[in-house]
């Protein structure tokens, strides 16, 4: 078997919950990185990676590294992979870049050269060249070079992975769906009990914990980039792609008690919308009233949650403190016995929860550093 080198990409704080994931499908040499996991395996490694893997964001394939002082060695280097063994002349290919420290000040310039290497590869061959694809490549190149070394890859998914296919619509501030997923890998849910969010937006904590119970692979209705290369073991996708539909239909139905809340109609609109994309129409129980209000059609054991914190909602002070309140006395007064799992970017706000975290996991939620913060709410 040809070992190969993977290299996948997650939000920062969650390479713990990545590299379990990569052990689980049996990925080999699972070395977490600073929002990122190396791993090794066979071609079939990284399929299932990029079906299967709810936190990653990107899986990418190293093809070469090498020691690079100037543009001639970075263009021998690219020069010494077989492009032609990924494309033809016909496909097309993007490269983004990543420099630091290097003979380049920024990435136009070690970009252009490796983009010449590879066409100027396929005209020497072919007569012809790729052009260059920025929607939708066929080959997604990622060139990092850091001092004196360059390392080449070629993303498998294409379009990052935490693009589900089920969200058409967005909400204003939606969380990122491998990263939903990830923060409820790190709650330890046994993927059987009552879970609500009561400030649910577009549902994705809802619809990613629905496909874990069910045993769906988060990428089955996508396509990736992979699938276009020349060199793909087809028939070793079609095995991964097919056992992955099995066990979706086995585990359909398999939804535990689920239930949302969100104060705004349009909210509610677009997660009945990604329901419905996601397949789950009736997987999850929605409701419309502001949290302080609302009664959960039962009691839940784990609440998961993404209140507004004053970013992207650029929401009124009072309104926030008010949304931060009513979490509070919700958390109090319907979820007894249950953990709570509250994702916060403004520490100053948790304290109008009235209770004390029992745990404080670092995340980032984009540009913002975020607690994922764990409450055990007293029985009754
Ligand atoms: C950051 S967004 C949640 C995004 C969600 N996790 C997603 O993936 O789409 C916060 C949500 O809390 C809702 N919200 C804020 N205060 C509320 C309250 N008092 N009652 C009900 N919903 C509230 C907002 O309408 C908004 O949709």
């Amino acid at each position: 078997m040809t070992l190969h080198y993977y290299y996948a990409a997650c939000t920062l704080g969650l390479e713990a919950v990545l590299a379990d994931e990569l052990r689980a499908l049996g990925a080999g040499d699972v070395e977490a990185r600073r929002g990122a996991c190396a791993f090794t395996g066979d071609r079939a490694m990284g399929y299932k990676a990029c079906l299967w893997t709810r936190s990653a964001i990107r899986v990418q394939e190293e093809l070469t590294r090498g020691f690079v002082r100037d543009r001639d060695d970075l263009y021998a280097l690219t020069g010494t992979v077989d492009w032609s063994q990924s494309i033809t002349y016909l496909q097309t290919l993007a490269i983004d870049g990543s420099v630091k420290d290097s003979f380049a000040n920024d990435t136009r310039f070690p970009v252009l050269v490796v983009k010449d290497a590879i066409c100027d590869q396929f005209r020497d061959r072919t007569g012809k060249r790729p052009d260059v694809g920025k929607d939708r490549p066929d080959l997604p190149i990622k060139l990092v070079l850091q001092g004196q070394e360059a390392i080449l890859y070629r993303e498998l998914g294409g379009e990052p992975l935490h693009k589900r296919g089920y969200r058409e619509i967005l909400h204003k501030s939606p969380l990122n769906e491998a990263t939903a997923a990830g923060l409820l890998l790190m709650t330890g849910w046994d993927k059987q009990s009552p879970v609500c969010d009561p400030m649910c937006g577009s549902a994705t904590f809802l619809i990613e914990a629905a496909w874990l119970a069910c045993d769906r692979a988060p990428g089955l209705g996508r396509a990736f980039a992979f699938e276009r290369w020349r060199d793909t073991d087809l028939d070793a996708w079609r095995q991964v792609y097919d056992e992955a539909e099995a066990r979706a239909q086995r585990g359909a139905g398999r939804t535990p008690r689920l239930c949302g809340n969100d104060r705004h109609p349009s909210a509610i609109a677009i997660a009945q919308k990604a329901l419905a994309g996601a397949g789950l129409e009736n997987a999850v129980q929605l409701s419309q009233e502001d949290t302080f209000n609302w009664q959960p059609p039962f009691v839940p054991r784990l609440v998961v949650t993404n209140p507004p914190y004053g970013d992207r909602l650029q929401a009124e002070p009072q309104s926030l403190n008010d949304s931060w309140d009513a979490l509070g006395r919700f958390l109090h007064r319907q979820c007894p016995g249950a953990s709570a799992f509250v994702l916060c970017g403004n520490p100053e706000l948790t304290q109008l929860l009235g209770l004390r975290a029992t745990q404080k996991y670092p995340v980032r939620n984009g540009p913002i550093e975020c607690r994922w913060l764990r409450y055990d709410i007293d029985g009754r």
